[in-house]
């Protein structure tokens, strides 16, 4: 359905998850986020009425995310039940990789398509850093077990970050070269109690695009054949992947924005920056039907901001990252 501003919103992310395996250090507090009860996580029946409402409003993507999507057990049955839905074109994740070797297949058997990796380095020490104990050979395995279980496109996300990888840009890029991989640059922005370490840390879009032009020549236009989000695309002459880059402070996209976030414990979160939420669990809990659900989610669309004002910070005290999905 269409908002206040004329956009339309056909994309719902669904945190499964409010726990994560890595705590990255833009992400989470050093001391991590207390895990919220089991019965205020909505179980994976309730997820999937979720769905089948906002199916009802025009949503034709949903993009699983977390903490991290892939430690929510019976993840693949939800899989299957949403990709049942009448109406739901597109579901992919977004997954630090850790557990997709062992688990690539049987994802996309139940119905992924493809997935997007956070990957922020390609240095064992420095990935143990951000992630506060990561295993970078693990973190390959994951993408080569997409890869191979042929979920393409692989994008890797990859937040630059002064001072910490900013230095990494042009390997980062040559990785597409000759793979079908896909790096997507993310400007870093302050969100949730990560903004101690995110202070100073900014990286404009412009810059990486310079260094990158300047060591491996021009970045040309590039289609990406799938992607309902916010990165633009290029491509170096003659590589196999596409290097994109979601500028989301220095040229927001928010009169684009076609998205919806539900949370792990049930709220629909019209915007990342701002903390109004719609409840959806207790009415669902009360027992509302598939109509009056349909009828929250309207209410949503019409409390979306029509853009964000993180450069004036952040105001949410209310969650980090990790609990609203990225
Ligand atoms: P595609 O369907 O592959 O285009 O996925 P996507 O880019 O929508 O999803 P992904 O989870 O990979 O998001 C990549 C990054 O984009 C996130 O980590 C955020 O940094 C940023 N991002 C995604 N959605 C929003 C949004 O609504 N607002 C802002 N400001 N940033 C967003
Ligand atoms: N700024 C930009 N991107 C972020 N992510 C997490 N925190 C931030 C932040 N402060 C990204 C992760 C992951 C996605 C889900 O969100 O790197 O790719
Ligand atoms: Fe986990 Fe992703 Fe947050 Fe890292 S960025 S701690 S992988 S949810």
């Amino acid at each position: 359905m269409r908002d206040t501003y004329q956009r339309d919103i056909n994309y719902l992310r669904v945190s499964v998850t409010d726990r994560c395996n890595l705590r990255c250090v833009y992400c989470m507090p050093a001391e991590g986020v207390k895990a919220l009860p089991h019965d205020e996580i909505l179980r994976l029946e309730e997820i999937e009425t979720i769905v089948r409402a906002a199916s009802l409003i025009g949503v034709k993507k949903i993009r699983l995310t977390g903490g991290e999507p892939l430690v929510r057990l019976g993840l693949e049955s939800l899989i299957q039940r949403i990709s049942n839905i009448p109406g739901i074109d597109d579901l992919t994740l977004t997954t630090n990789a850790l557990l997709l070797p062992g688990h690539a297949s049987s994802l996309k058997e139940a119905g992924v398509k493809r997935v997007n990796i956070s990957l922020d380095t390609l240095r064992t020490e420095r990935y143990r850093e951000i992630t506060r104990g990561g295993d970078l050979a693990t973190a390959w395995e994951g993408i080569n077990a997409a890869l191979d279980a042929g979920m393409h496109p692989v994008k890797i996300n990859t937040v630059v970050m002064r001072g910490f990888n900013d230095d990494e840009v042009v390997a980062m890029a040559r990785l597409t070269l000759n793979r079908p991989i896909h790096v997507r640059f993310i400007e870093v922005m302050p969100i949730g109690s990560s903004n101690s370490w995110t202070n100073g840390r900014f990286v404009p879009t412009e810059e990486i695009i310079a260094q990158i032009s300047s060591k491996l020549g021009p970045l040309l236009p590039a289609k990406m054949s799938s992607g309902s989000g916010p990165a633009k695309y290029y491509q170096l002459k003659g590589a196999e992947g596409t290097i994109g880059f979601i500028a989301s402070m220095s040229e927001h996209f928010c009169q684009s924005c076609n998205r919806l976030r539900l949370t792990a414990n049930g709220a629909l979160r019209p915007c990342l920056y701002d903390s109004r939420e719609v409840d959806l669990k207790t009415p669902l809990r009360a027992g509302a039907d598939l109509k009056e659900l349909a009828d929250l989610f309207m209410d949503a669309v019409a409390l979306k901001p029509d853009r964000h004002h993180m450069l004036e910070g952040w105001r949410d005290k209310s969650r980090v990252m990790s609990q609203i999905g990225g």
